[in-house]
């Protein structure tokens, strides 16, 4: 087997708009080069396109699913077009080969403490949520009582990986920006309105969405003793903790992203 940091093939099953800007690719990869096997919920993977010089380095996209296939795996990322690297991915067609490097970086601390799970997703970090839900599904012994999902979004259109978490969570509340579906406003202002409702010993939160929205998360949690792990985007360049191009400010210092997350405890992370 490969090291878990060595650049394997992967062949392009499907790649799909679902939404305007927002795709689904299915790769497969074979079991004799992966370590897919070990992979977990929060962990992502740097893709690259072979063949081409642009992009040079790898993109960074959380595993959105994996399962085995025909002696393989098909690994599933969902992501958004954002710049040059996401739109050359975006223009990939079926049969085309990526190199992908992973299971990377250190995922959800799974903890079977507690009985209510809430997850927090703005926009395109539903990806990694998602994934965590499907662990629960498949450990049916571990799985919480309780697992409620917030998707926010700015508007109604832009909502992607909802089947799996309607199918799995007891509950799943969205809000857009613009009022088009469900609450009008944030998902942390949604959230928020919820809070007290919750038991802060049994309940944990995962969330995963942009710095800004993490950054509210953590004003609102600053003085509740409800645990809570976000999954945080940086720029990155290696990936794997060589670079040093993706430190984030943490309270004794700085941490890579890569490396040491990309989830950390809410209250770990300096938020300015
Ligand atoms: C651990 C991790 C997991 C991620 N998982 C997903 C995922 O599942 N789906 C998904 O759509 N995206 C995900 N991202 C973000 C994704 O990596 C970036 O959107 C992508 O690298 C942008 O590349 P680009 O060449 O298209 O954009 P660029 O041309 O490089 O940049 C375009 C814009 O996006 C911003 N940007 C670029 N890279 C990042 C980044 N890493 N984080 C935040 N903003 C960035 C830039 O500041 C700029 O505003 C993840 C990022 C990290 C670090
Ligand atoms: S991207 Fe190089 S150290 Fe994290």
């Amino acid at each position: 087997m490969l090291h878990k940091n060595s650049m394997m093939s992967g062949r392009i099953i499907s790649n799909r708009e679902i939404a305007k800007d927002h795709f689904l690719m299915s790769l497969k990869v074979s079991s004799a080069e992966s370590s897919f096997q070990e992979a977990s919920p929060g962990q992502f993977v740097m893709l690259r396109v072979k063949g081409r010089k642009f992009p040079f380095l790898g993109r960074p996209l959380s595993i959105y699913s994996i399962y085995p296939d025909d002696g393989g795996f098909i690994v599933e990322l969902l992501y958004r077009v954002v710049g040059e690297g996401t739109y050359v991915i975006s223009r990939l067609k079926p049969d085309e080969e990526m190199y992908i490097m992973g299971p990377l970086g250190r995922g959800f601390d799974i903890s079977p403490d507690h009985s209510c799970v809430i997850l927090i997703a703005g926009g395109i970090g539903i990806a990694p949520l998602s994934f965590l839900c499907e662990h629960y599904r498949r450990c049916a012994a571990g799985r919480p009582q309780k697992i409620i999902c917030y998707a926010g979004v700015q508007r109604s259109n832009l909502l992607v990986g909802l089947e799996r978490m309607e199918e799995i969570c007891s509950g799943v509340r969205i809000s857009t920006d613009d009022g088009s579906r469900g609450y009008h406003g944030l998902v942390t202002e949604l959230f928020k309105n919820d809070l007290s409702s919750y038991g802060h010993r049994d309940s944990i939160i995962y969330a995963c969405g942009p710095s800004a929205m993490l950054k509210g998360l953590a004003g609102i949690l600053k003085d509740q003793s409800v645990s809570c792990q976000v999954s945080v985007e940086e720029r990155m360049a290696c990936g794997v903790g060589a670079c040093l191009g993706c430190a984030v400010r943490v309270k004794s210092g700085y941490k890579r992203v890569c490396r040491d997350g990309p989830v950390f405890d809410i209250h770990e992370i300096v938020w300015d």
